[in-house]
């Protein structure tokens, strides 16, 4: 037997016992009359204790073992002098009689250790040199017990975990895909699946009924904190239900998760409109642990900006203000920065207007010289803003405008500290529109994907050609601003379905090649069905309080879509590439 006990587990009422142990050399200190080591595994760590007077051969033997050993120690257990109670073993050490050196280590590139010296790339390439360090090995337990908890709740609502292929044909999700060559369909290639969408409206087509899966997509778009070229989705499909009960399905998912793995109870969910979340968040993932709502100060039917002689404002088809509480002694250098901020070319405002509530509800702008006081107090008004309040106004062009305005409301919200990483607000977002105009590409793209159904009062518009107008039965789960979830309910009738790929410039031919399944298994009898998936790598992060998807995944990409620790993708050889049917010069 290698152990008796795990280094995480030994405490005071083990004092007196015989143990055995095994792991890695986390540290040692030598202080001449007796040397120290911390032993650590995957639970803990424990110190063990040997002493130069009791066996000096021991001790040497100990001094001279270097970082990240892997040793063997059988010893007692005993209280130590100095506690540490900091860690949860750290009321006890062992008093080691017996060592074996299991193996040597090279001397790690970086200290494995809670706060590392390590650069991102450096650990990136030893990954699992970091998977050793405890927090990153958290992150891991943590999405480890996510998936658990998630099969727990969907097993006991009885969904049936199936896997679906993944050398697949392209599915439509708006990204490019990755492929893999067919050595035996010469010249052929399959696709890796975006998500697995429409394996599951065929399991439903096959009377599954609830289906769900953790799974992996591939998607080949630009990389960035939130995003992978593979990642995992909690994938799931039910059969005669309405948007209303797929809600309420996850809602309960998310709770349970919320309750099972952060012990925090949830309220329900609030729901918002996408036309909601736009206007008055300027995004349709709006972060809701801060209100700081936006308010259109030139609407139609209150303009409270125009006509002053004021251009910037006259001109605008969006003036738009946020008020941020007790910020009006902000200092000039803190409005430049402010300034600088939303000009910044990936925000794309030209100027910043703002507006100080004074103590005495005195009002001074950074635009006096159009709006007496009078304008000011409809401003402050409208914006809700009182004593020593800031009112912060962008202009221009409505789409771009609302954009930098979310970009600004956010940063606000940073700087307030309104954006605490414990804090947990969910949203749904309801009926977004179920097609996105493309001035590029001059034609209409499915916002979430083609399979989504129109609301049925809007099926009129669609068959009278007011696309822009037509909304969907779709929805996301925003926590915190992210998107952590999205679905829709799903067309299930074979005319609507080619009535929608024909909208989105499908020829018959081209729909029938990419879709003829899907179409053709909607003629034996598809019921109703509505579905959702999870970014399990973001819920995960969520829950684990960090930015990046990253630190939740075992052995991740760079942003380059790299593996830098196995140095993929890579070049393969001409053998492989003849026998794929791949000339080296079509790649070259
Ligand atoms: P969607 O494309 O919205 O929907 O994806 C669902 C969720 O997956 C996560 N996600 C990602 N996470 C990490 N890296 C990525 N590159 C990435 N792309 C997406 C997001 C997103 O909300 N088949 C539909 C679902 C359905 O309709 O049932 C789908 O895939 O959190």
């Amino acid at each position: 037997m290698y152990r008796t006990n795990t280094c995480g587990e030994l405490r005071l009422a083990d004092a007196g016992k015989r143990v055995t142990l095994c792991g890695w050399l986390q540290k040692s200190r030598d202080l001449g009359g007796m040397t120290f080591i911390d032993l650590r595994d995957r639970y803990g760590i424990t110190q063990l204790a040997f002493n130069m007077e009791t066996d000096a051969q021991l001790c040497e033997k100990a001094r001279k073992l270097g970082r990240e050993f892997v040793l063997q120690i059988s010893g007692i257990v005993k209280e130590r002098e100095s506690k540490n109670l900091q860690i949860p073993t750290g009321e006890v050490e062992i008093i080691v009689e017996e060592l074996v050196i299991l193996n040597e280590a090279k001397t790690p590139p970086f200290t494995i250790e809670d706060n590392t010296d390590g650069g991102d790339d450096l650990r990136m390439k030893y990954r699992y040199l970091d998977l050793r360090r405890a927090p990153v090995r958290n992150n891991i337990l943590l999405r480890h017990k996510m998936a658990q908890q998630t099969r727990a709740y969907l097993d006991a609502q009885y969904f049936t975990e199936v896997e679906t292929p993944v050398l697949i044909k392209s599915t439509p999700e708006g990204a490019r895909d990755f492929v893999v060559p067919s050595r035996m369909n010469p010249g052929q290639f399959y696709a890796l699946p975006q998500s697995p969408q429409t394996f599951k409206q065929l399991l439903m087509v096959a009377g599954l009924d609830r289906y769900y899966q953790i799974v992996k997509c591939f998607r080949d778009e630009d990389l960035r904190a939130d995003r992978q070229p593979e990642f995992t989705q909690i994938d799931c499909e039910m059969s005669f239900v309405e948007q209303e009960d797929v809600l309420n399905m996850f809602e309960g998912l998310v709770k349970h998760l919320f309750q099972s793995v952060k012990g925090i109870e949830m309220e329900s969910v609030p729901r918002m409109t996408y036309a909601d979340a736009m206007e008055f968040y300027g995004s349709d993932k709006p972060d809701t642990r801060f209100e700081m709502r936006f308010v259109t100060l030139n609407k139609a039917e209150n303009n409270l900006v125009s006509g002053k002689s004021f251009k910037v404002f006259d001109e605008a088809e969006l003036v738009v203000a946020i008020c941020a509480k007790g910020c009006a002694n902000y200092t000039r250098k803190q409005l430049d920065e402010l300034t600088d901020f939303v000009k910044r070319p990936q925000i794309g405002a030209t100027g910043l207007v703002y507006a100080r509530v004074n103590e005495d509800g005195s009002i001074k702008s950074s635009v006096d010289k159009f709006y007496d006081e009078e304008s000011l107090k409809k401003w402050a008004q409208a914006c809700g803003a009182e004593a020593n309040d800031l009112i912060l106004i962008l202009a221009g062009a409505a789409n771009k405008t609302r954009k930098a305005m979310n970009e600004l409301r956010l940063e606000m919200g940073t700087r307030l500290g309104l954006r605490n990483k414990d804090t947990f607000s969910c949203l749904w977002v309801l009926d977004f529109p179920l097609l996105e105009y493309s001035e590029e590409e001059n034609r209409f793209f499915a916002m979430h994907h083609p399979f989504t159904a129109p609301k049925p009062e809007d099926v009129e518009l669609l068959k009278n050609g007011q696309l822009a107008s037509v909304r969907a039965n779709a929805y996301d789960l925003v926590i915190n601003g992210v998107e952590v979830g999205g679905g829709s309910v799903r067309i299930f009738n074979k005319e609507l379905q080619a009535t929608m790929f024909e909208i989105l410039g499908f020829s018959k031919e081209e729909a029938q090649n990419q879709f003829g399944f899907l179409m053709n298994a909607f003629e034996f009898g598809a019921p109703p069905h509505a579905g959702i998936a999870f970014g399990f790598d973001r819920l995960c992060s969520l829950f684990g309080g960090a930015e990046s998807i990253r630190d939740f995944i075992a052995f991740p990409k760079n942003n380059s879509g790299r593996d830098v620790m196995i140095d993929g993708p890579s070049a393969i050889d001409e053998k492989q590439l003849n026998e794929l049917n791949i000339s080296v010069k079509s790649i070259g």
